[in-house]
């Protein structure tokens, strides 16, 4: 997959060199464009933003520099790919999001500074609005850079075997389950013995339930959606039913 950033700091996005992005980047598997701004400005002195008008505190990125230079790897892939804007105004950004976007074989992200991006520019090459949360950054590219990530462990090719063995388990909208390493007693707490068993079908279960239990208690609406999927899990009668009082019960 190509990842095309719009910013004006690209050397921002070289955090991505490493760990499990990095790796991918060196196989080839990913690729980051990171395009600089900048380089398209038709301004002698350089210049990419401008009061706005109306006034107001702060400086507009100016519609000229941020087209021409998604022309530019418009005119480089031969394709119009989608365009994200990362803006705190956009649709929030989750898991199910990620997914679809890592079905493409490029996408273009586009990052904002300053009050915003000229609204013509906006209207005229992006997309989707994709905001990481509900707090205001700096800048579109440390956003950028969390979707680049979330959407690269999606693409066939980057996880490792045992990596996506781990994911597959995950997916399932619940929590994580809690891990334990050496030593088995750290200042006098103990990993659970059902870890110890070697029984494989019991461990599966006990992670589970914690899974369950966690999600329960820290995000009660993925584990009211949890519910509503998998209703054969905690229907009365059913084998599973445990799952269901052991999670009531705490
Ligand atoms: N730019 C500034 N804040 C942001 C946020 N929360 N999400 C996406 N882009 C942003």
């Amino acid at each position: 997959m190509r990842f095309h950033v719009l910013t004006l700091f690209p050397q921002i996005l070289d955090g991505l060199n490493t760990s499990i992005t990095g790796r991918a980047l060196d196989k080839g598997v990913l690729s980051v464009n990171a395009v600089n701004i900048r380089d398209f400005t038709n301004s002698k002195h350089l210049k990419v933003d401008d009061y706005p008008y109306g006034g107001g505190a702060g400086l507009v990125m100016q519609a000229q520099p941020v087209c021409d230079a998604y022309d530019s790897i418009i005119e480089s892939i031969g394709k119009k790919p989608r365009v994200v804007y990362m803006t705190p105004q956009g649709h929030t950004f989750n898991q199910k999001m990620a997914q679809d976007f890592a079905k493409e074989d490029d996408l273009v992200i586009l990052c904002g500074h300053y009050e915003g991006i000229d609204e013509r520019a906006l209207n005229l090459i992006v997309t989707d609005y994709v905001s990481i949360g509900d707090y205001v950054l700096t800048g579109g590219e440390l956003p950028a850079m969390v979707m680049i990530d979330a959407i690269s462990r999606l693409v066939p090719g980057v996880l490792n075997n045992e990596e996506s063995a781990r994911t597959e388990s995950f997916c399932d909208g619940l929590l994580e389950y809690p891990q334990y390493s050496r030593p088995y007693e750290y200042k006098g707490m103990k990993v659970p013995d059902v870890l110890l068993s070697g029984n494989h079908g019991k461990v599966d279960e006990w992670r589970h339930e914690q899974s369950l239990e966690r999600t329960k208690k820290i995000r009660p609406d993925l584990y009211e959606r949890y519910v509503k999927e998998h209703p054969e899990e905690f229907e009365t009668g059913s084998g599973k039913n445990n799952l269901r009082r052991n999670v009531d019960e705490t």
